[in-house]
């Protein structure tokens, strides 16, 4: 199948190589061409403009930061949407506010295209295997339309509603493990008087019932940090106050109050004030444990 993925940072370009390896024609374009490089050089076509990455695709994938990018990319002067798209499936896996995805539902539909949201848990280790859990959202007829190639990306998917669920679930998935790395720093925090190794404490931590999956997997990076030592960013600082943010919004928006969430991006900003925004998210727990040595609050 003729497949554009529009926005290859490192989801994008995750996915991007897991189709290219299941034989699909795979044609990239993203705003920072160098990155299109190495897909390039595994075999995709580069498109120089959105319109002519969907006038080339039967199908087009985007994973994108939040709506800024998602707004440029669709509705650019030579964005997604400007050429005649009419019969094209759009699919929008990007971790967004519900609103952000309905209002693009209507710009596509207004284009005679389809939209399927699926917001996507999992990065980018199940992204080139293929084991994401896709949140989708959109008419039933239009996720079964969407369906083969998600199954390609994904080990599971939920269609969870109309075009807005999709990213309303992910938002929910998200909010626990976000807030579980503060709460983990403080948790941290509590046994820098111990003294112990950081790989024994992980081995602690990731065998009681407190340790998420999340932690079992990225309890190394974590030890890494603490130990002083640098761990290539899978998801920045920077990435989880967007997410930690777009819940704040959100639930302001329908009238509820996440005052842990809320708390937690406050934490999240702070880390980025002191210049760890393109860190590692695992860098925020041994941040709170080196901070919390000299500060009260
Ligand atoms: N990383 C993860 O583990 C993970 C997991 C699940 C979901 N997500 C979500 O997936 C999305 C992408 O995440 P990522 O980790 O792949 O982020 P990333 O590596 O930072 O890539 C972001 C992509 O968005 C593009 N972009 C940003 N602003 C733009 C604009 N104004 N116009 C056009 N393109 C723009 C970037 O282009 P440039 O290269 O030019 O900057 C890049 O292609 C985010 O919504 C994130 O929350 C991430």
């Amino acid at each position: 199948m003729r497949i554009g993925i529009c926005g290859t940072g490192r989801m994008g370009a995750a996915i991007a190589t897991r189709l290219l390896g299941l034989g699909h024609e795979i044609a990239v374009w993203n705003r920072t061409a160098a990155k299109t490089a190495p897909l390039a050089a595994a075999g995709a076509q580069v498109s120089a403009t959105p319109a002519a990455l969907a006038a080339r695709s039967e199908a087009v994938i985007t994973i994108l930061t939040d709506a800024t990018a998602v707004d440029a990319a669709y509705r650019g002067a030579e964005g997604l949407l400007s050429g005649d798209v009419a019969g094209k499936l759009f699919i929008e896996m990007s971790t967004v506010r519900p609103e952000t995805e309905r209002a693009l539902d209507e710009a596509v539909r207004a284009k005679r295209a389809t939209l399927v949201e699926c917001p996507v848990g999992g990065t980018t280790g199940p992204a080139k295997d293929g084991k994401l859990f896709g949140f989708a959202g959109g008419e039933a007829a239009d996720v079964a339309r969407a369906r083969p190639i998600l199954e390609q990306m994904c080990r599971r998917i939920e269609h969870v509603g109309p075009v807005g669920a999709g990213a309303s679930m992910k938002l929910a998935i998200n909010l626990p493990l976000l807030v579980f790395w503060q709460a983990f720093g403080e948790a941290l925090a509590l046994t820098k008087p111990l003294g112990l190794e950081p790989a024994r404490l992980m081995d602690i931590f990731t065998d009681t019932s407190g340790a998420p999956n999340m932690l079992k997997n990225r309890a190394a990076s974590v030890a890494t940090q603490l130990a002083g030592g640098h761990v290539a960013p899978t998801v920045e600082v920077d990435v989880v106050r967007k997410d930690l943010r777009t819940m704040v919004d959100e639930a302001r928006s329908r009238g509820i109050t996440l005052p842990v969430t809320a708390r937690a991006l406050e934490c999240f900003d702070q880390a980025s004030r002191a210049g760890l925004g393109a860190a590692d998210c695992t860098k925020l727990p041994a941040y709170w444990v080196e901070r919390g040595a000299h500060t009260r609050d």
